[in-house]
């Protein structure tokens, strides 16, 4: 197997940005009286903001919605997630993520993100990793999302790597099946170990190293 760059999932996987989608979905959800709770959250995971809002509102019991009032609560659940996010700082980012990081690219490795997120690069910027990637693809970039591969196969393009020649990294199942889909290597961490489909299971980030010679 040859193996000659990463690709990195952002939100589950280099940051745990989970909290603060509940917190701004659930604003949301409360001003419109939709029943929300953790387990509704957990299927976010990995899925765009249109289609997130999509899930929530299997739960609302009122008039059928105009396509410009679901922009105007999208819109109004992401500037209260903005507004958290603008706290983190670099000590949201463990010392085992960030040195993993610069060890992966030690070893000569293309690093690229690879997240539905259209907050990505502002996170990034916060937590001070922007310079740990060699590129960055996200919700900016893609017209599908997971378990579309299309993130992971603009990153791969990014980098100017074969897809076959890309390990993805992943929190999410149906990133994991993006992954797969897209014809690379998936390496599984925390709740997408449970489905196993990837390739490689994580206990912990560093355990990269083991794959990455
Ligand atoms: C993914 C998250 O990384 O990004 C999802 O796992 C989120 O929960 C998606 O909905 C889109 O994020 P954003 O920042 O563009 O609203
Ligand atoms: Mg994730």
């Amino acid at each position: 197997m040859s193996l000659k760059a990463v690709i990195f999932d952002l939100d589950g996987v280099i940051v745990f940005t989970d909290q603060f989608h509940y917190r701004a979905w659930k604003k949301m959800a409360d001003s419109m009286g939709i029943y929300f709770d953790e387990t509704i959250n957990h299927r976010l995971r990995g899925v765009s903001r249109m289609d997130s809002l999509e899930i929530i509102l299997e739960r609302y019991k009122g008039e059928p919605l105009s396509r410009e009032k679901k922009e105007e609560l999208a819109a109004s659940k992401n500037e209260s997630y903005r507004e958290l996010l603008a706290t983190m700082t670099p000590a949201d980012v463990t010392d085992e993520v960030r040195e993993t990081l610069a060890e992966i690219r030690r070893r000569g490795y293309g690093i690229s993100l690879g997240s539905s997120s259209k907050n990505a690069k502002f996170i990034l910027e916060r937590v001070g990793l922007t310079d740990a990637f060699d590129e960055i693809s996200d919700g900016t970039n893609i017209t599908r999302s997971k378990l579309d591969p299309e993130v992971f196969v603009k990153a791969a393009q990014f980098l100017g790597q074969a897809p076959e020649d890309c390990l993805v990294v992943e929190d999410a199942e149906a990133g994991i099946d993006a992954g797969i889909a897209g014809g690379m290597h998936t390496a599984a961490i925390g709740e997408a170990t449970k489905c196993g489909k990837a390739d490689y299971n994580l206990e912990t980030f560093s355990d990269l190293l083991k794959i990455l010679s």
